[in-house]
C-alpha cells in the first residue's frame, strides 16, 4: 500500500477526493432537488467529521492530495468551520477547496478564510433575481452576490461560478454569465445537466456544451488554456480579451471518464468512484465495527476496484442515477 494504490484498472490514478457533509440544503434548485420533502438522513446517518478525517487521513497514504468539501449546501452544518480547519491541517494534501451556494458565504468567509481556504466555487445560474427565486425555489439572489463579491474583494482565487444549463430556464442567459469574465478574473463554468435522482427538470430538451459554446462564442474567439496537472473534467478557455476563463463540464456531449481523478464519499458514508453510477462501497458500516485502519484502506482500494471504465448517460439506452445529487455531492 503506498501512494500509488489508487489506480485503477485504466491506470486512472485517483487522487481527488469529494466530501459531501450533508444532503442539506437551504436551496431547491429544481435541477438537484425535489420540491416535494425528500427524505433527510439523520444525523445518525451522516458521517461524523471525526469519520470523515480518518478517511481522509488514509485516503492521503494512498495517494489523494486534492480535497473538496461539497453538499447539500456544506456551510450549514453545525461546526463546519472548525471541520474545515482540521482538514487544512491534515498533512500530505496540497488543496483544500469548497464547494456553496453562497447563500450564507458572506458572514462566513473570515472563518473559511481562517481555515486556509482559498479556492470556492460558487453555484449560480443566473443574474437576475426573480429568476434565480425560480430556480432555486428561494429569493436570494443577492445574499448570493453579496458573498461572491467580498469573496472576491478578500481576494480567494480562483473563484469559479457553476452555472448548469438549463433549456428554457437560463439558456438566454449564458453569454451574460460568460461576460463576467470580461469584469471579473472569474472562472464560469458551464454544466450540462446530467439526469441524477428525483428533481423537478425534465430530461428531455437538453442544452449541450456544443450549442453553449457556439452561443459564448458571440463574444469573441474561444482560446484554449494550457490545462493544469490536476484539472477535472473541465475544458478551459478564455475569451479573447477576458480577465477570466470558461469552463464546459461536458457529461453528455463528451465523454471525459478516461480522465476522470475522482472518487466521492457521500453523507451517508458510502465511497461512490463514479458520481454517474450508483456502484459503491459501504465505509460508514465498517468505520462503526472498529475495523483498523488497513482494513478501511482495503475498501477505499476496493472502490477504486469498481471505478467504470465509463458512464452509461450517453449511451443509446442512458442509464438514470438513483442518488441524489444533494448527498453525493456534485
Ligand atoms: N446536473 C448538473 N449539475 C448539477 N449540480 C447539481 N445537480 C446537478 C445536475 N443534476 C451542480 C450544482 C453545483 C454543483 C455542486 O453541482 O449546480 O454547482
Ligand atoms: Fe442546494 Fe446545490 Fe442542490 Fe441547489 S444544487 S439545491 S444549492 S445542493
Amino acid at each position: 500500500m503506498d501512494k500509488t494504490s489508487l489506480t485503477d484498472t485504466r491506470a486512472r490514478h485517483l487522487k481527488y477526493l469529494r466530501i459531501s457533509v450533508t444532503d442539506r440544503c437551504n436551496l431547491r434548485c429544481s435541477y438537484c432537488m425535489p420540491r416535494d420533502l425528500i427524505p433527510k438522513l439523520t444525523h445518525a446517518d451522516i458521517l461524523t467529521y471525526e469519520e470523515i478525517l480518518r478517511v481522509v487521513r488514509i485516503g492521503i497514504r494512498l495517494g489523494i492530495t486534492k480535497v473538496r468539501v461539497t453538499g447539500g449546501e456544506p456551510l450549514i452544518r453545525k461546526g463546519i468551520f472548525d471541520f474545515l480547519k482540521a482538514l487544512g491541517a491534515l498533512e500530505g494534501l496540497q488543496d483544500v477547496s469548497l464547494t456553496t451556494n453562497g447563500v450564507t458565504l458572506e458572514k462566513h468567509l473570515d472563518q473559511i478564510q481562517a481555515a486556509g481556504i482559498r479556492r470556492l466555487n460558487i453555484s449560480l445560474d443566473t443574474l437576475d433575481r426573480a429568476r434565480f427565486k425560480r430556480i432555486t425555489g428561494r429569493d436570494s439572489f443577492d445574499q448570493v452576490w453579496r458573498g461572491l463579491q467580498r469573496a472576491y474583494a478578500m481576494d480567494f482565487k480562483p473563484l469559479k461560478i457553476n452555472v448548469v444549463a438549463l433549456p428554457g430556464l437560463n439558456e438566454d442567459e449564458l453569454e451574460k454569465m460568460a461576460a463576467l469574465t470580461f469584469e471579473y478574473p472569474f472562472h464560469v463554468r458551464f454544466i450540462e445537466h446530467m439526469p441524477i435522482g428525483k428533481n423537478n427538470v425534465a430530461t428531455t430538451g437538453r442544452l449541450l456544451t456544443p450549442e453553449i459554446k457556439r452561443r459564448i462564442e458571440t463574444l469573441g474567439v474561444l482560446v484554449p488554456v494550457q490545462p493544469g496537472l490536476t484539472d477535472g473534467p473541465a475544458e478551459r478557455f478564455q475569451i479573447e480579451g477576458a480577465r477570466g476563463e470558461v469552463g464546459f463540464i461536458s457529461a453528455l456531449s463528451r465523454h471525459f471518464c478516461e480522465n476522470c481523478n475522482r472518487l466521492r464519499l457521500t453523507a451517508g458514508g458510502q465511497l461512490r468512484p463514479c458520481l454517474l453510477s450508483d456502484r459503491q462501497v459501504d465505509l460508514k458500516t465498517d468505520l462503526r465495527n472498529q475495523v483498523s485502519d488497513d482494513q478501511v484502506a482495503e475498501r477505499i482500494m476496493a472502490a477504486v476496484r469498481i471505478k467504470q471504465a465509463r458512464h452509461g448517460l450517453t449511451d443509446e439506452i442512458p442509464k438514470k442515477v438513483c442518488g441524489q445529487m444533494s448527498s453525493i455531492g456534485g
